[in-house]
């Protein structure tokens, strides 16, 4: 039955109104019980649902990232994994998700690049309509953020997005107002930053104006955790809801200031209301108890992820090395740091507990059969950080900084690292803990350790009694942790294979070091985790083919944080070189969710881009290697060369930096049209194992109601059926740059044709008008190109639509 929400509001005294504005808790909205009003429980995030804990929780399924969806430019695909991730939200006994992320790839650098779809608004508008779409037809509400202008890392608190209107029209608002005018999203979540000197989450223009006024929006907004800055300020601007809780702004103070008529009791009625159908949407009065968190690890979830994976896979260079043709393989290498522990997401509050990692090893081994062998080397390192050891490790928390005291609470984790964002366990005081960490180490090597310790809060570190590390008397703030961290002590200490070593940790949540986010981490590396380029070198020589992986991962890119180099970490470009040299028969093989520079990129035969894919990581991999699937995926964001000319939008900003945006619209693919010398590969680009040729481009009459009308045919010339993404772009006389405006994803099999048609909307002709404050056409004569990417255009013509 559908509640009658005015009815209910009319028995809420303003305190029960007020109450459903702040969250109860991190992760769950107030309750009403005596009305049968439910509380709401929110999870993040876009690759996956985590559920409560931060780190080391239930289990979930980890989805490719945000890059390597958009990369498949498949809007089918992308609904079905919001169908899916609107499954694990449930299994997380969560209502909303907070995603999908939506800022552009301005700044090749930022740390939440993969979290995001695309540097071009027309395509992130496309997967973020097609995630919504998914996740709200299970019921479970989508949170589009962050809005607007979180294109950096650094300082996201405290700088200024200054961005003028026309550019926030055309390229950064655009997935926003899709999500909200096609995709009917139930939720926004505002952007730590300010937007031209206001918080975004008590901008005015922002959530009244545009949000609300312009573009019809009757969901909940609410702010990003720990960014609400008023009481009063930000519920007039348009916030619904303060998170996480318990709020700080609200409560008391928000009463208080009805009753001294500092704001309208109405204002806080329309809110509550808006909260109240958040939960009507969800049908959380129909199922008002929480549920527990379980891990649901579905078959078709696992498919899914496994085809989104190679959907998703990016092939830059081919020289007729791949597919491997598999039926004369005896021995294949796999090399590289990201060989036997993959990164399958990013870090962060995108970061889960994955149900399982299936690396390239296993996932080749699984693919080639018996016959082949499958051999590994690591090569050299690719980690920031020690790399944890993943056996149990006892915790006892004490609720003072005192740990002589008996324990109030005892558990063992899974590995070496504990986070905790807001609540840490029941019974434990999140402002004032502290613990006592304990494991043994097997030394399974002699020779030389490196131990770290790292925490957000301070700790130290005892080897068999005796102090190795002291982050606890010298903790200084570092980059870890969203910031909240101290970088990562080392100190190298010999062990003897087959002694144990006693490992204590004492660590102290601290007083005013940290906000909500408190840690701790320990890494331990043996000799031989640091690699070896002989051996690498020598296997790469005897295998008939090399897979390479490098990269990066959840530790180099981050929530708080922004990459300082667009190079690859420690010694990999070396190894890349080296392995090149021992075996011209490498597919070097790419982990990282934004661009890399590629020095070596002349002497490889193959390159593949293989972004953050999830869980099956492994599996798709060898699908594309194999052929098994082509490789679907074109890149979302052109890959430069290197950051030359790109400083402005890269630059890492000083403490209430005003952020200017001052290339306006000519950003991504825009810009390198004018440096088209740094262009490593460009924006749409990507091959099949297709070979693909285009012709017959069919202009039909332009009409203001039913837009252009084209058609096209294209021929696949090869031997193997492929896919290919036709790109259609727009480009007016004059000045301006290039946009995209429309693309079809297509199978055709070998050696044949497909006519394509495609109507290109009135809208995709207009441009913000600042003067007449509304969009318009200002040019009659177009240029329309057809391609495979921004710059390799196989079609064009002119149009007049006069
Ligand atoms: C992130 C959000 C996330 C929230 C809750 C913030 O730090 O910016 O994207 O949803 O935390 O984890």
């Amino acid at each position: 039955m559908t509640p009658d929400l005015d009815a209910l509001l009319d028995q809420m005294t303003i305190e029960e109104q007020v109450s459903l504005l702040s969250g109860a808790s991190f992760w769950r909205t107030a309750s009403v019980p005596r009305l049968g009003i439910p509380s709401i429980k929110v999870t993040d995030g876009p690759n996956g649902a985590r559920g409560e804990n931060f780190s080391g929780g239930i289990t979930s399924a980890a989805f490719p990232v945000a890059i390597a969806l958009a990369a498949s430019w498949d809007v089918e695909l992308v609904r079905q994994v919001g169908v899916a991730l609107a499954q694990e939200t449930k299994s997380k006994g969560a209502q909303v998700l907070l995603a999908p992320t939506v800022n552009m790839h301005r700044n090749t650098l930022n740390g939440r690049n993969f979290e995001c779809f695309s540097e071009d608004p027309h395509l992130a508008s496309e997967m973020a309509v097609a995630y919504i779409q998914g996740v709200q037809s299970e019921g479970v509400a989508a949170t589009v953020k962050h809005f607007i202008g979180n294109e950096t890392e650094v300082e996201r608190r405290t700088i200024s997005a200054e961005i003028d209107e026309r550019t926030l029209r055309e390229i950064y608002l655009p997935p926003f107002e899709a999500a909200v005018k096609r995709a009917g999203v139930w939720c926004v979540m505002t952007a730590y930053n300010y937007l031209n000197g206001t918080h975004t989450s008590q901008h005015p223009w922002l959530l009244e104006t545009v949000l609300r006024q312009e573009w019809g929006f009757d969901g909940v907004v609410m702010s990003d955790w720990t960014a609400t800055h008023s009481t009063t300020q930000a519920l007039l601007a348009g916030l619904d809801l303060e998170m996480p809780g318990p709020g700080v702004h609200r409560g008391a103070k928000l009463v208080d200031a009805v009753a001294s008529g500092e704001i309208d009791a109405a204002t806080v009625r329309s809110a509550a209301r808006r909260m109240l159908t958040l939960a009507m949407r969800t049908g959380s009065f129909e199922h008002p108890d929480p549920v527990a968190e379980r891990a649901d690890d579905r078959p078709e979830h696992r498919a899914l992820i496994r085809r989104a994976g190679a959907q998703g896979a990016v092939l830059l260079k081919n020289d007729s090395l791949l597919p491997v043709a598999t039926s004369k393989l005896k021995r294949v290498a796999v090399i590289g740091p990201n060989a036997m522990r993959p990164a399958l997401f990013g870090g962060g509050s995108a970061q889960i507990n994955a149900h399982y990692r299936i690396s390239p090893i296993d996932g080749l081994k699984d693919a080639l059969g018996p016959d082949v062998i499958v051999d590994y080397a690591l090569g050299c390192p690719g980690d920031r950080y020690t790399p944890l050891i993943r056996q149990p490790i006892s915790i006892d928390f004490f609720n003072t900084s005192n740990s002589d005291t008996a324990p109030v609470l005892s558990k063992a984790g899974e590995s070496s690292e504990f986070r905790w964002f807001g609540p840490v366990e029941d019974g434990i005081d999140q402002l004032s803990f502290s613990a006592k960490l304990r494991t043994t180490f097997l030394a399974e090597e002699s020779g030389i350790h490196v131990f770290g310790l790292m925490s957000a809060g301070t700790s130290r570190l005892h080897l068999n009694g005796v102090l190795l590390l002291d982050a606890w008397s010298n903790w200084t703030r570092g980059e870890s942790y969203f910031g909240h961290g101290c970088d990562e002590l080392l100190a190298e200490i010999y062990l003897e294979a087959g002694q144990q070593y006693d490992i204590d940790i004492d660590y102290a949540c601290g007083d005013g070091l940290t906000t909500t986010l408190k840690a701790v981490r320990f890494g331990i590396q043996p000799p031989s985790a640091a690699g070896s380029f002989e051996d690498a070198l020598a296997l790469a020589a005897a295998v008939d083919v090399v897979v390479l992986m490098v990269g990066l991962n959840d530790d180099w890119e981050t929530e708080a944080e922004d990459r300082r180099s667009i190079d690859l970490p420690g010694k990999q470009n070396n190894l890349v070189d080296a392995v090149l040299a021992a075996n011209p028969d490498t597919v070097v093989v790419l982990q990282s969710g934004s661009p890399l520079a590629m020095p070596w990129l002349d002497e490889a035969k193959a390159v593949l881009q293989l972004w953050y894919p999830g869980q099956e990581c492994g599996n798709a991999l060898a699908d594309v290697l194999t052929g098994a699937a082509d490789p679907g995926g074109r890149l979302p964001m052109t890959f430069p060369k290197s950051l030359k000319g790109l400083e402005e939008m890269t630059k890492r900003h000083a403490k209430h930096a005003k952020v200017a945006y001052g290339e306006g619209v000519d950003m991504g693919y825009r810009h390198f049209e004018k440096d088209s010398d740094n262009i490593l590969f460009p924006f749409g680009h990507g091959l099949s194992y297709g070979s693909f040729h285009y012709r017959d481009l069919q202009i039909g009459d332009w009409s203001q109601d039913e837009g252009l009308a084209i058609e096209f045919t294209i021929e696949n010339r090869s031997h193997r059926l492929g896919q290919e993404i036709a790109q259609i772009y727009l480009k007016s006389r004059g000045n301006e740059g290039q946009s995209l405006v429309c693309f079809l994803k297509q199978d055709i099999g070998a050696g044949s044709s497909k006519k394509l048609e495609a109507t290109i909307p009135s809208s995709a002709f207009e441009r913000w008008d600042n003067e007449k404050t509304k969009f318009n056409r200002k040019a009659d004569t177009f240029q329309l190109m057809v391609g495979r990417s921004a710059t390799d255009i196989r079609l064009l013509d002119d149009v007049n639509l006069q």
